[in-house]
């Protein structure tokens, strides 16, 4: 079996009970992405669950005072964050009539999102073949196929989300995708990966040369 197949079988018995995956509203799809760009899922939690409460559509959103909505984000840091979700709400009312767009191009087009997030949207929302390459993804691809550039060069990257959009299985973008972050997020670790407890360890180059610990490897700062 490849290591696609091994991965969602694995994914399928392990994923996390995560509020985010319990439906497939695109808008609480971003808005969870935007939430764990740059914060622990732990932390999430808690502010995910209330912020949608007070902003279930993307009306709600467009509508409330900017002030409110950083309010509602007040601990999460990074408010770049939640400025640019209110004025892609606000885009989304005037120039979608209030439904989130559904090709990558007017997904990417909106202010806060990048290739990571219009990928994961794509994805995980409509299950569509759109890689979304974050710090997880990275260093999970660059152990198994032994790349050992430099990942912070965008043409790693690049190379990264080739391989992925190859691996993609059909019809299952969704949990695919969430597959690659639960990976690196519970077996796949920054340091001390848990190796024994991978479910693709046999297709992992890095494993084979026990280079793990070595990879990725990123530029000194
Ligand atoms: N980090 C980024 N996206 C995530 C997701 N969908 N589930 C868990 N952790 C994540």
């Amino acid at each position: 079996m490849d290591w696609v197949k091994l991965l969602l079988n694995w994914y399928l018995e392990n994923k996390r009970d995560l509020p985010w995956r319990r439906q497939k509203d695109a808008y609480a799809i971003w808005i969870s992405e935007i939430m764990l760009q740059q914060t622990r899922v732990d932390t999430v939690l808690a502010y995910y669950t209330r912020f949608l409460e007070r902003f279930p559509t993307v009306r709600d959103l467009a509508q409330a005072d900017i002030d409110e909505v950083l309010k509602y984000w007040e601990g999460l840091g990074y408010y770049t964050r939640a400025k640019n979700m209110h004025k892609a709400a606000g885009e989304i009312v005037r120039h979608h009539q209030g439904v989130f767009p559904q090709t990558y191009r007017e997904v990417l087009a909106l202010p806060g999102i990048g290739p990571y997030t219009a990928g994961a949207v794509m994805s995980i929302a409509y299950n569509q073949p759109y890689p979304a390459v974050d710090g997880n993804v990275l260093r999970v691809m660059s152990r198994l196929y032994l790349l050992k550039k430099d990942i912070s060069q965008p043409a790693v990257k690049k190379e990264v989300e080739n391989l992925v959009k190859q691996a993609f299985p059909a019809e299952q973008a969704c949990d695919f995708t969430q597959a690659l972050i639960e990976l690196g997020a519970l077996v796949c670790l920054p340091t001390a990966p848990k190796c024994f407890g991978c479910p693709i360890r046999q297709d992992c180059k890095a494993f084979q040369e026990n280079l793990q610990n070595a990879l990725p490897s990123k530029q000194k700062k």
